[in-house]
């Protein structure tokens, strides 16, 4: 077996760069321009998603289902449909009503750019339309996939994931979390979608559970590993290099990992995070190297 590397190498920024590109070319394909009356809502979701962004999620969908020789075209139709819903809790994320970040990827947030009710119906439909494009039979032949991916998706999104993390977030904001509730929040916030994208990839290649389930948690420690890290960049890295709004979290009294024990230490704790995300990866046996890179990625990452 090969070593497994313990940096991300140049020639992931390039997977990742082609990775996007193909994403990107998937959701402009999915979300054409409209000439109805109601064209604004178009017009905003086409800008929610295409403004931008990592693609990580759609990266880990993609790399995952490559180690079951799934086709690409679906496997980029589930990425397509994740990135909608996540660039859609991003929308959400940015209104006065909650983070009240006027930028967004280095742009003017959706709801700065059209209005605050053109940006939660563009959230609303980007979340449905990510079911819809899941359940549509070009996502993949067999019903039976197709209706565990939306379940799937459910779960991973709503009251027991992302959204239910984001209460969690807001209540946090007015008391002081222990440890376990924050290490919580952040994995409903984020590791829950995150450990949809890789599971996904399993589930469209009709895997078995060692497979999956060492894939759901490589995501659920590297999720974490990445709320930590997303966290002490706020405190240490400039809006311009993030292309959002810095210091946010201290300014709205947020608990997280940096409030509670420290930059030094929350850093730490994003480096356990990572080593630990790796090591479920062994029973691929050197296979899944690149996901391995991500996860030093996310660590070295400053945006
Ligand atoms: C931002 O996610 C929200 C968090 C979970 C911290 P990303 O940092 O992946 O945002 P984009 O998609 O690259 O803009
Ligand atoms: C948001 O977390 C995570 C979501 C589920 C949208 P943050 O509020 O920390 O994300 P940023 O810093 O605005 O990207
Ligand atoms: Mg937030
Ligand atoms: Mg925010
Ligand atoms: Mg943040």
């Amino acid at each position: 077996m090969a070593p497994s590397p313990r940096a991300a190498s140049p020639e992931l920024e390039s997977m990742m760069k082609e990775s996007a590109d193909a994403v990107n070319k998937t959701i402009r394909h999915l979300l054409p321009e409209s000439d109805l009356p109601e064209a604004p809502l178009y017009e905003a979701m086409r800008y929610g998603t295409l403004n931008g962004g990592k693609r990580l999620r759609p990266f880990m969908v993609c790399q995952a289902a490559k180690l079951f020789g799934v086709d690409e075209m679906r496997a980029r139709r589930t990425a397509a449909a994740l990135e909608c819903l996540h660039s859609y809790s991003l929308i959400h994320d940015d209104l006065p009503a909650m983070d009240n970040a006027d930028t967004r990827r280095g742009k003017p947030s959706t709801h700065v750019e059209f209005d605050e009710a053109t940006a939660i119906l563009a959230g609303d439909a980007l979340l449905t339309f990510a079911f819809e494009v899941l359940s549509n039979e070009e996502t993949h032949a067999d019903p039976r996939v197709r209706i565990e991916l939306v379940n799937m998706l459910a779960v991973a999104a709503g009251g027991h994931g992302m959204v239910g993390g984001q209460m969690l977030d807001l209540i946090g904001e007015g008391e002081e979390f222990d440890l376990g509730t924050i290490s919580r929040m952040q994995r409903m916030k984020t590791g829950k979608l995150m450990a949809f994208a890789c599971e996904s990839g399993a589930v469209l290649g009709k895997a078995g559970e060692v497979f999956r389930r060492a894939l759901r948690n490589y995501a659920y420690d590297l999720g974490l590993a990445f709320q930590v890290t997303d966290d002490v960049l706020d405190v240490e890295e400039s809006p311009s290099v993030l292309g959002k709004p810095a210091n946010q979290d201290e300014a709205a009294g947020k608990s997280t990992f940096v409030s509670t024990m420290g930059k030094e230490q929350a850093k730490q704790r994003a480096e356990m995070l990572v080593e630990q995300a790796v090591r479920h990866l062994h029973v691929f046996d050197g296979r899944a190297d690149t996901l391995i890179e991500l996860a030093y990625y996310v660590l070295e990452r400053r945006a």
